[in-house]
């Protein structure tokens, strides 16, 4: 017999949800099945994880952005602010390895891509400063690999490529790079680039009719080959065919009080996970198989507590924890005359069935 538990885990600025796996007697096969069943059941296995991370006085401006590379077991965070380090990276368990601010300028979406023979971020600036307005591939260690648009330079532009406040980026496996540009400024925009950064095809007007967009502000593939694009002010989700760029459907009725701020899938591929931002709320909604997307129906709701603000989150491949940037939360130290505690302003997580 299989024993579900669940283990989550919050934290400060930056709350991470981590899927429980089955713990028992038996064989893998068995603890897979375990977890399907949770599934079935609607029981959310989601809790808060209250020991990530190990050490949150890192965490010293706002937090914008996540990225899990599962593959190395690593979590970049993108954080805004005042002579701070802008990207801090921790490992999967919690603990702090490294930070840089070198051509970090205002960080809005990250991204990693990892693979066997290179760990890579990318990190969509909207800075108005001499770095601003770009996609920087960097390597693990902060090292800048890539710079794409005309750093400190708004603009429309497809050659020079040019953006104007790019929300976030997806980059698949081949290589393939997809962008939404952007987040309330000049472009509304979903580019798909190869991976020699040639225009492979472009959804590029605002407007509230298929394929058009306002803030577009995040974006994810799945593994049937479908690009989702949270189009944020038109409170929607759109969903276009990768190689294509065709138009597939989108999705309302889930969002009427509120836009989605950002989309993820659950590594199984049966569940998108939706942050809403002002109602500090996400929404599991069950992924449609391959073809038609039909309507929007959520399967649960994790309602965060009060002005935390989910901006921005992602989903580890390897354990199904979901991190959540919290640009609203706040950290407070409690020092006594030996030492300092951190409180977290997440701690009254609620998960709701729906
Ligand atoms: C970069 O981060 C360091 C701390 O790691 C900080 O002292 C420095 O002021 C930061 N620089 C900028 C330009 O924010
Ligand atoms: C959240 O609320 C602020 C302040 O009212 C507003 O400016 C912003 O557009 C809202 N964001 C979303 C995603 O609804
Ligand atoms: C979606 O919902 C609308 C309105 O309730 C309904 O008319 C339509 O048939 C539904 N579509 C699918 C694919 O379920």
């Amino acid at each position: 017999m299989a024993r579900f538990w669940v283990c989550l885990a919050g934290a400060g600025f930056f709350l991470a949800l981590l899927v429980l796996h089955s713990r028992f007697c038996g064989s893998p096969v068995l603890r897979k099945f375990a977890f399907q069943i949770s599934w079935r059941t609607k029981e959310i296995p989601y809790r808060l994880d209250v020991g990530w991370p190990k050490y949150s006085e890192y965490f010293t401006g706002a937090t914008f952005c996540v990225a899990i590379d599962s593959l190395s077991g690593l979590v970049y965070i993108a954080q805004r602010g005042d002579n701070i380090p802008k990207v801090l990276v921790f490992t999967e368990d919690g603990y702090f390895l490294r930070s840089w601010n070198y051509t970090v300028d205002t960080p809005h979406g990250i991204f990693a891509a990892s693979t066997l023979h290179e760990q890579s971020v990318w990190i969509t600036d909207v800075g108005s400063g001499s770095y601003g307005h770009t996609i920087k591939k960097y390597n693990s260690f902060g090292d800048l690999v890539q710079v794409l648009g005309t750093p400190g330079k708004k603009g429309t532009g497809l050659n020079p490529l040019q953006f104007d406040n790019p929300a976030e980026l997806y980059v698949d496996d081949t290589g393939d790079i997809y962008i939404v540009d952007g987040d309330g400024g000049l472009n509304n925009r979903l580019i798909k680039l190869s991976q020699d950064f040639m225009m492979l095809w472009l959804h590029g007007e605002r407007g509230t009719g298929p394929a058009k967009f306002n803030i577009p502000h995040s974006v994810t593939v799945d593994s049937s080959g479908r690009v989702w694009v949270a189009d944020r002010g038109n409170k929607r989700i759109q969903v276009f065919d990768k190689d294509t760029g065709e138009w597939l459907g989108a999705w309302n009725n889930c969002f009427t009080e509120e836009g989605p701020s950002s989309v993820r899938f659950t590594p199984d591929g049966k569940y998108v996970i939706v942050a809403q931002l002002n109602l500090s709320r996400l929404l599991l909604v069950a992924a449609p198989p391959v073809g038609s997307i039909g309507n929007c129906s959520v399967i649960g709701t994790i309602q965060l507590a009060d002005q935390v603000l989910p901006h921005l989150l992602d989903v580890s491949g390897k354990t199904g924890a979901i991190y959540v940037a919290e640009i609203g939360a706040k950290l407070e130290l409690e020092c006594d005359a030996r030492s300092c505690s951190s409180h977290h302003g997440t701690i009254k997580q609620q998960i709701q069935r729906s």
